[in-house]
């Protein structure tokens, strides 16, 4: 079976009349293969949202190689959109119509029977609100909204970008149990965040990227493992003292307010005896397993600093300050993608 999404070295530059050249993809690589729930995890302006907008022929690439289901995007999109759903980037709407009624014209307009939009209105838990106007729900339930009309046509390959923003905690919640439903019906999800735990969570692989690479890819915990530096923190009554012992036998250690890390160490054994044939005895001796947030923070390079607020272009190194302004794209096919302006239309 080919794999669903395939992008091979993907560059975006994109150039404005007032920005100057931004360097959104710069060779960009990613394997997204049937049945995953694969998280695409990045910091804020890392090139998430334009690789996916690149993936559904929503902004041109400078070069690289692009493929849905074995088959060439953007060349060939109209030959797979019907078997993928995407949101991309924050839902927008026509206010006066109420939910079912945008739901339904959607349908109309992508050849799905009517009696789906009360099955996806169920699906994302706006029955009961269904019939109010957009324009008087609360961002979480147009988040809703628009996952239920990317569901409309059952897709084999749902994407979203950013699919947490904007909702409650048991918003998050209900949207992580949906993905997981669709993925137990052997959907395939491709879902990009920026929070870490949301990914830890539901996905079984990951892609992160920063600053428009591959920075790590795979399963989620062979990707972890990849950081596992076998680390245990310790508390002893005399850290000094320990220290000493345990860099004399041959460990790199260090040194915090209240305990110490050990590293490289394979068999804790090892250290309990160091420590107690010189009469130091161990109080705390834990394995400090890597999870998804330091890793991250380790590949993309943001970890905080103290004293030194990081600004958001840290990851891409800015140009000019970013000012993005939206515009929505049409809703052909059922498929709902709102975009920001490209800034290729400003120029000359
Ligand atoms: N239309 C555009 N015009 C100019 N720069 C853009 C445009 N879209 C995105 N960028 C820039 O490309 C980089 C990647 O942005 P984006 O893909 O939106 O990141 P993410 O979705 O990971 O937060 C950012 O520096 C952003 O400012
Ligand atoms: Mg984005």
């Amino acid at each position: 079976m080919p794999a669903v999404i395939q992008i091979d070295g993907l560059r975006k530059t994109f150039t404005g009349v007032r920005r100057g050249r931004r360097v959104a993809l710069d060779g960009f690589d990613m394997l997204v293969e049937p049945g995953q729930v694969h998280g695409f995890l990045g910091p804020n302006g890392s090139g998430k949202t334009t690789t996916l907008r690149t993936l559904l022929g929503l902004v041109q690439a400078d070069s690289g190689r692009m493929a849905l289901f074995g088959e060439p995007a953007p060349q060939r999109l109209p030959a797979v959109v019907g078997r993928l759903g995407a949101i991309v980037e924050s839902p927008q709407f026509f206010g006066n119509f109420s939910g079912r009624r945008t739901l339904r014209l959607l349908a109309v307009a992508g050849g799905v029977p009517p009696a789906r939009v009360d099955e996806v209105l169920e699906q994302v838990g706006l029955r009961d609100r269904a019939d109010e106007r957009v324009k008087g729900y609360s961002l979480g339930m147009k988040q809703r909204l628009a996952v239920a009309s990317a569901l409309l046509k059952r897709p084999e390959l749902l994407i979203l970008d950013e699919p947490a923003n904007g909702l409650d905690p048991a918003g998050i919640r209900e949207m992580r149990d949906l993905m997981r439903g669709l993925a137990a019906a052997g959907v395939t999800v491709l879902v990009s965040s920026h929070i870490l735990a949301e990914i830890q969570q539901i996905c079984d692989h990951v892609t992160i990227i920063s600053r428009g690479r591959r920075v790590a890819a795979g399963p989620v915990d062979a990707v972890l493992a990849g950081f596992d530096h076998r680390e245990f923190r310790i508390r002893v009554a005399d850290q000094t003292r320990a220290a000493e012992i345990i860099a004399s036998a041959g460990l790199p250690v260090t040194t915090h307010a209240d305990h110490l890390v050990v590293a490289d160490l394979d068999d804790p054994a090892r250290l309990s005896q160091a420590l107690g044939e010189q009469g130091v005895w161990l109080r705390e001796l834990t394995p400090l397993t890597p999870d998804l947030e330091s890793v991250f923070l380790e590949l993309t390079d943001t970890r905080p600093r103290p004293g030194v607020p990081r600004q958001v272009d840290d990851s891409v190194r800015p140009d000019r300050p970013a000012d993005e302004s939206q515009i929505t794209l049409g809703a052909d096919d059922g498929l709902q993608i709102t975009v920001s302006a490209d800034d290729e239309r400003a120029q000359p």
